[in-house]
């Protein structure tokens, strides 16, 4: 059986440089405890904070978090107003407290999908941010993996990019995560074994870790576990084991 590691002892685990979470289980967190469903994304923003205060205490470089998907718009519509009503408080309320922390925010995804004073919101916090260097974060809003292909294959195509010198370094840098590492670990709450879109070509040798939890109890110990169980993975990028 696994041993779980006490918390707070660093020694011996190796900590990812980009760690992405897909931040499932807000809905079921909600229902369980006979709580509206908005309920259970108020609990999320809150268990954001902690997570990102983990982070930074675990000396985590950058943290991806999808906050939005493309495919998040089918949902119903009074679900997707209190999720932008959210987004937007949160901006509201957190964006100096982030600043003084030392994060820097980026957005991953189609701004141009949401509303004017939304958007408007976000360009003031990336614009505020924009130095820091303790955390970066990454807000994957309005962000679907194909669609962020699609619109680097058409930025390369109006670049005319010649199909001969196309490699790999030239494709990443027309993705919205250009200038950064792949993630290490991708992390996902709720049990759920699935991708979902998310960074379909960044985490391409990402180390996966299904977390049993969902979000809102998703915390610091909980984050660490994960960092324990990473440090455990063989990376292999294709190749064979040192050993
Ligand atoms: C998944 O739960 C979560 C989301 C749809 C994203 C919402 C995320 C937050 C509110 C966290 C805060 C983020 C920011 C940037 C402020 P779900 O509704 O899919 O849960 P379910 O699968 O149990 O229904």
């Amino acid at each position: 059986m696994a041993t779980r590691k006490s918390l707070l002892d660093l020694t011996n685990i190796s900590v990812p440089t980009h760690v992405a979470i897909i931040m499932d289980g807000n809905g079921r967190w909600a229902k369980q405890r006979g709580l509206p469903r908005q309920a259970g994304h108020r609990a999320g923003v809150e268990n954001l904070r902690r997570v990102i205060d983990a982070c930074v205490e675990f000396g985590i470089k950058i943290l991806t978090i999808y906050a939005f998907s493309t495919e998040n718009w089918g949902r119903p519509e009074s679900e997707v107003r209190g999720l932008m009503r959210i987004f937007s408080r949160v901006l509201d309320q957190e964006l100096n407290e982030l600043h003084e922390q030392g994060v820097c925010l980026h957005h991953l995804g189609d701004l141009g999908g949401i509303n004017a004073s939304l958007q408007e919101k976000v360009l003031n916090a990336l614009e505020l941010t924009k130095d820091n260097d303790r955390l970066i974060l990454n807000v994957a809003f309005n962000y679907g993996g194909r669609a962020e292909i699609l619109h680097a294959v058409s930025e390369m195509l109006a670049d005319n990019v010649s199909p001969t010198e196309l490699n790999e370094q030239i494709f990443s840098s027309y993705l919205f995560t250009h200038g950064l590492p792949d993630p290490d670990l991708v992390i996902r709450t709720s049990g759920e074994l699935r991708v979902s879109n998310f960074l379909i070509w960044q985490a391409a040798y990402a180390e996966f870790y299904p977390a049993p939890e969902y979000w809102p109890d998703f915390g610091r110990e909980e984050l660490f576990q994960a960092l324990v169980a990473f440090s455990g993975r063989d990376r292999r990028f294709g190749l064979l084991s040192e050993d």
